[in-house]
């Protein structure tokens, strides 16, 4: 038997989180009867429902994604613009894990593994993003040392855990920062960046977790191994 969410979670619809939510609003139907509240237990002979659909079991399918500039991080764009699913050929209904901007490269992983894309998205110290930002001015000690301390983001505080200085360009008075977090709000680096005066002009995630891009050159994917998808559940805290 396994929790309601969990399994609606493996069935790839949506995350755990997003499964509870359904649960509470009373989209989720098991053996044709509502639920409404969270603890109900399942086992693969009940019917579970979700919108008045049964639940499909789907393979689980797991990828790392050197995402280009301007494409979107979406499922679907309304406006016909390029989404990050392009580049992976799947009939599988995967998901981002997480969300870049359009305007931002790099490490993305996607899948349709409810409970995989959770433990990366939860905030948890063993999960860092880390991030590379070209901003437009030349960062001082003490806007480096603000960042550490935490600055605010939408009313919330938030810090990094690290960052460093990589490259200074004097003539064009920009540089290069190395920024680790450990949230995913929406824009964080760029709003924290924002908060100590400066403008992101550009940004690249370099690392997740223990995932970081290699050999991947920009719009090249490939699938993630059972041993890697194995140490993301032991991240699980
Ligand atoms: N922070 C941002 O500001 N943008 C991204 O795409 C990711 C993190």
């Amino acid at each position: 038997m396994e929790r309601l969410q969990k399994v609606i979670a493996q069935s790839g619809l949506t995350s755990r989180r997003k499964a509870e939510q359904l649960i509470k609003e009373g989209k989720v139907k098991v053996n044709g009867k509502q639920i409404t509240e969270l603890g109900m237990k399942v086992s693969s002979k009940d019917k579970v429902e979700v919108n008045n659909k049964p639940i499909e079991k789907e393979q689980k399918e797991y990828y790392i994604l050197n995402k280009p500039r301007g494409v979107v991080t979406t499922t679907h764009d309304e406006h016909g613009r390029k989404t990050v699913l392009d580049f992976i050929p799947t009939t599988a209904r995967i998901y981002p894990v997480g969300r870049l901007d359009y305007d931002t490269t790099g490490l993305l992983l996607l899948t349709n593994d409810g409970e995989f894309a959770n433990i990366l998205m939860h905030p948890n110290e063993k999960v860092e993003k880390v991030y590379i930002a070209k901003i437009n001015g030349i960062i001082k000690g003490e806007q480096i040392n603000k960042l550490k301390e935490g600055v605010e983001v939408d009313g919330i505080k938030v810090s990094a855990s690290r960052v460093k200085l990589k490259k200074v360009n004097n003539k064009n008075n920009t540089c290069m920062v190395q920024i680790t977090i450990h949230e995913g709000k929406n824009h964080q680096v760029k709003k924290m960046f924002e908060s100590v005066g400066f403008q992101v002009e550009k940004l690249k995630r370099e690392k997740v977790a223990f995932f970081n891009l290699k050999d991947l050159q920009s719009g090249q994917y490939r699938k993630l191994t059972p041993k890697e998808v194995a140490k993301v559940y032991a991240l699980e805290q």
